[in-house]
């Protein structure tokens, strides 16, 4: 049998607890808003800018007077016009390509090669057997030697790799990407 004394007890403790605070409250106040009371001192502590509208912060906006300086003439930014970055010395317009005799000593014929095409493709028009194997300038399978003087007086290289200073003096080329800038005699098949 439950002892209804304690009971009773216990819920008049727990009434008194919850009428005292609901009269009383839990002293608890809800913060003040401030969001905007920050907002407010931010923007006083930026600088004057004088631009006309926040968005107005684009390079070549604004009227100048703030962190962006003024764009000048406005033609900074602008693209060269013309040009590749990637022109090699064979991309010459069709209009400017020229000629140059080339005597090839061992086939014991002169011919004219134009300064668009490597020496080993205008060699093999001709029908000649030219030695080659990568055709990029990585080997030296296709080398010549022109006999005039330095090999770079008479012909410009599209990024050969294996020939030295010294070979080049020498009169050394590699056929397969060297476009002829001049008149010239040349052994093939002659490597250094
Ligand atoms: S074929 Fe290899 S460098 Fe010309």
């Amino acid at each position: 049998m439950l002892n209804p004394l304690p009971i009773a007890l216990a819920a008049i403790a727990t009434l008194t607890v919850v009428l005292v605070s609901t009269v009383k409250g839990t002293g608890w106040e809800p913060t003040e808003d401030v969001s905007d009371e920050i907002i407010e001192r931010r923007a006083n502590s930026l600088p004057e800018t004088g631009f006309p509208e926040p968005g107005n912060r684009a390079i070549g906006g604004g009227g100048g007077g703030g962190a962006i300086p003024a764009g000048g003439e406005g033609g900074e930014g602008e693209l060269e016009e013309g040009g590749s970055a990637s022109a090699g010395p064979g991309d010459i317009p069709e209009d400017e390509v020229e000629y140059f005799e080339v005597e090839f000593a061992k086939q014991g014929e002169t011919v004219e090669l134009a300064n668009d095409e490597p020496i080993l493709e205008q060699g093999e028009d001709q029908g000649w057997d030219l030695p080659y194997a990568c055709r990029q300038g990585q080997c030296v399978s296709c080398a010549g030697q022109i006999t005039d003087g330095p090999s770079e007086d008479f012909v410009e290289h599209d990024n050969q790799q294996m020939l030295d200073e010294n070979e080049l003096d020498d009169g050394y080329t590699l056929t397969c990407v060297a476009y002829p800038r001049d008149s010239f005699t040349i052994e093939t098949g002659e490597a250094p």
